[in-house]
């Protein structure tokens, strides 16, 4: 089966065709970074317009690649959601028309699904059962997958998922936007010097919260004025060393408690250096798996939705079920918990 996959919840259009024998075909990507930069975080109505202009194109540009055209697509996968309503309706839509002409079945995307999934794109891919870390700019999850659709939640974010937190952190020390990859660079460049909590170390639960973990930093921004570059570099470094020894001691507690022996790491996060670095370092400890999406698929993508829309796909095409009479009328979910996941 070839599937055309959408991905249109934020600030990147994303278009992939993967073929459930020979694996990904092709994928572009535009992101809307530099259009945003200026307003200093994504604003909704602008990201819309953008994917309107981008979702063709691409289209054009994978079908290309692969040396494909629109008839050789047997199915499309699309976000569905959470995330902006309007960015989401425009990739739903313009899925649901192509669908509806080509008459080929569609089917809606959860966009966290397609982060936890991302890993199995790569060569050995994890076996299910594993714990997944999934770490983006909205959510920060540890989860038990037995399978697509097994979702089980150990653990959430009391407060600001891990990306948010990298953001916040990078605008209090004037760095621009998106400040998760700019603060982990600054960070390199820091060392030891002052010490930020670890808010929720030691907590008997999976659940992290890192909200005070940002305000302990606007109390050392405030307290340390003014902001050297050599100051600035330190409390990158420091930040990064607390929220990378929370995820890691969590999820090495995940591993524990489920008797686990695979780590998947994915969502924006995923891409740290330093964050990598010590779940390797800490899985390889006890002889535990750990995999990761290439960096590319740890940010937002098309191939990430057009793999997970095959794996439903392919599994609906076996029961026989839905596919056969499709409804293309459509609707978006902005909020969707991934727990109302179920088997395909
Ligand atoms: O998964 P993603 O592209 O979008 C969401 O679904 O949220 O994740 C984006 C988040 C942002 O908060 C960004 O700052 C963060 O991932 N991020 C990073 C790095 N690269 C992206 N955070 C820390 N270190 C990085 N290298
Ligand atoms: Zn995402």
């Amino acid at each position: 089966m070839l599937i055309l996959g959408f991905e249109s919840s934020c600030d990147e259009t994303g278009v992939a065709l993967y073929d459930t024998e020979l694996g990904l075909l092709s994928h572009a990507l535009h992101s809307q970074v530099a259009m945003h930069a200026e307003f200093g975080g994504v604003v909704p109505e602008l990201a819309s317009r953008d994917h309107i202009r981008r979702a063709l194109p691409l289209t054009e540009i994978v079908l290309k690649q692969a040396n494909k055209s629109l008839k050789d697509i047997d199915g499309i996968a699309y976000t569905q959601g959470p995330g902006l309503a309007g960015a989401l309706l425009v990739g739903t839509s313009i899925a649901q028309s192509l669908a509806m002409s080509l008459n080929v079945p569609s089917v809606g995307v959860h966009h966290l699904e397609g982060h936890l999934l991302a890993p199995l794109l790569e060569e050995n891919p994890p076996q299910f059962p594993f714990v997944a870390l999934l770490v983006s700019g909205g959510h920060s999850q540890l989860m038990r997958v037995d399978g697509i659709g097994e979702y089980e939640l150990l653990g959430d974010t009391l407060d600001d998922a891990a990306g948010e937190a990298f953001d916040k952190t990078a605008k209090l020390l004037g760095l621009g936007y998106p400040g998760g990859p700019a603060l982990a660079k600054l960070a390199a460049l820091g060392k030891t010097h002052f010490k930020l909590p670890r808010p929720m170390l030691n907590s008997k639960d999976l659940n992290f919260s890192f909200s005070g973990l940002k305000t302990a930093v606007l109390t050392l921004v405030n307290n340390n004025q003014p902001l050297t570059d050599d100051i600035k570099k330190d409390i990158a470094w420091e930040f990064q060393e607390a929220v990378t020894e929370i995820l890691t001691t969590k999820c090495m507690s995940a591993l524990r408690e489920t008797g686990l022996d695979s780590l998947v790491v994915s969502g924006g996060v995923g891409a740290n250096t330093r964050l990598r670095e010590r779940l390797n370092a800490a899985t390889k400890k006890k002889l535990c798996k750990v995999s990761y999406p290439r960096l590319e698929f740890c940010t937002d993508n098309g191939a990430m939705i057009a793999f997970a829309g095959a794996m439903r796909l392919s599994a609906m095409r076996l029961k026989a079920t839905q596919v056969t009479k499709q409804d293309y009328s459509f609707s978006i979910k902005p909020r969707w918990d991934l727990a109302e996941l179920t088997k395909p």
